[in-house]
């Protein structure tokens, strides 16, 4: 480990079947007013919501409903938040849903306070200002489990009218959520699509995470203990999405998979989420198959540079056997098995099936910000040459 680092994460986590049992008391620490935010309706359908009013009620608090989060939460809905929480005078905003709900809740937390004037957008997505205004705390009860929202302090804000999506990890503990719900039962109702996308979210934090550096690191240990119990989890998961334990499994490594842990003492990469980012502020596709379209051509055109880190990944995650084989040679075996996963579990391979043709290549390219971090920082080729090789 060569890096400095204070890892400080203030989320208290309710984990396993009874986890609701826990929310009164939680919400018991804040004041009487709490803005109930929720997706298009999900949560009404499997019971969640009636679960979550209940506990309200129980726990004596005026709800201001805030439903209708979009996937991929725009700016316009930002701002209508911002508005409901300043006319209510709300003491917490309680999330229930997926990274969508989460991280609009954050949002708006910091941004209900800013001063007269001065626009959530500009401040937070486009100049990464911290807050400074009071945050108004956040509460999360999860349902779908991939972006790690609900023990991180990132928020993803998508702009149509500037074609930019873009996530803010903020640096003040302020913006973590205080409390997170997490019962895996909540997610069997997930359409296989998004848990599918959800569970190559998980896999692609933690390879941003992993394909980076040459030091012997603490973190790039755990990140290979993470992707192993994700990849036994994730095909038990498949063939029957009620096995419960598979279920827990994969909400368990989400959170671990970006929670920062595994970011400490090292440097990191993000280009895969800054090209499936660009794919999804053109065409509003589902996050995790954004990041599964594109990561492929990303990480064999990056390999050269950082071989003998994919060969390790390709032993320890993949066991490929490396006896007599180059690194180069042991590297694209591990990319070849990492394929062979993504397509069995039904992962979107093309950035095409997400709507992108041809010539949207330089669009894309101009929503694309380019990373540092990694083994290799793309030139503008590159970029349009990944997006080439994902169609
Ligand atoms: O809106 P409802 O009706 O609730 O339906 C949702 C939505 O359509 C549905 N869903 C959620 N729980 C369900 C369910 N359907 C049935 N049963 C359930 N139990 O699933 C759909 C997707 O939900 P969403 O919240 O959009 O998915 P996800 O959790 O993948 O969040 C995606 C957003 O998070 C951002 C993404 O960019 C995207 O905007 N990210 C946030 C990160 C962070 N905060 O650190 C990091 C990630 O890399 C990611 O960028
Ligand atoms: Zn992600």
């Amino acid at each position: 480990m060569l890096g400095n680092f204070t890892y400080h994460n203030p989320t208290k986590v309710i984990f396993g079947k009874d986890a609701m049992d826990a929310l009164v008391g939680e919400l018991e620490a804040y004041g009487p007013t709490v803005q109930l935010v929720y997706g298009g309706g999900s949560i009404k359908r499997n019971g969640v919501y009636d679960q979550v009013r209940e506990a309200l009620a129980r726990a004596g608090k005026t709800v201001v409903e805030d439903g209708g989060v979009m996937p991929n939460p725009t700016v316009e809905k930002l701002n209508e938040g911002v508005a409901i929480a300043r006319e209510n005078k709300v003491d917490l905003i309680l999330a229930v849903g997926g990274g969508s709900c989460i991280d609009y809740a954050k949002g708006v937390a910091v941004s209900v306070n800013l001063p007269a004037g001065r626009d959530p957008w500009q401040t937070y997505w486009v100049d990464f200002e911290e807050p400074a205004c009071e945050v108004v705390p956040v509460g999360a009860v999860l349902t779908m489990v991939g972006t790690g929202s609900e023990m991180n302090c990132g928020s993803v804000i998508t702009n149509h009218e500037t074609k930019m999506k873009v996530g803010h990890v903020f640096a003040s503990p302020d913006v973590f959520p205080k409390f997170a719900v997490l019962n895996p039962e909540f997610t069997f109702t997930l359409p296989r699509y998004q848990m599918v996308a959800g569970i190559f979210d998980i896999m692609n934090h933690i390879t941003e995470q992993y394909f980076s550096g040459t030091d012997d690191n603490t973190s790039d240990y755990l990140a290979e203990g993470l992707m192993r119990s994700l990849v036994v989890a994730s095909r038990a998961a498949v063939r029957n999405p009620e096995d419960y334990e598979a279920r827990s499994n994969i909400m368990w490594c989400a959170t671990w998979a970006l929670n920062t842990l595994i970011a400490q003492g090292k440097a990191t990469d993000w280009e895969v989420h800054m090209l499936g980012q660009a794919v999804g502020a053109h065409t509003d596709a589902t996050h995790g198959m954004t990041l599964s379209a594109v990561a492929l051509p990303y990480y064999r055109l990056i390999m050269p540079y950082g071989a003998l880190k994919f060969a390790r990944f390709a032993t320890a995650v993949w066991d490929v056997d490396a006896a007599g084989k180059s690194a180069e040679q042991v590297a694209a075996e591990g990319l070849d098995r990492m394929e062979a996963w993504m397509r069995e579990i039904g992962c979107v391979m093309s950035i095409s099936e997400l709507g992108v043709t041809e010539d949207m290549l330089e669009a894309l390219a101009d929503s694309t910000l380019i990373m540092r971090g990694g083994y290799h920082a793309l030139t503008r080729d590159e970029v349009i040459e990944v997006f080439r090789a994902s169609l």
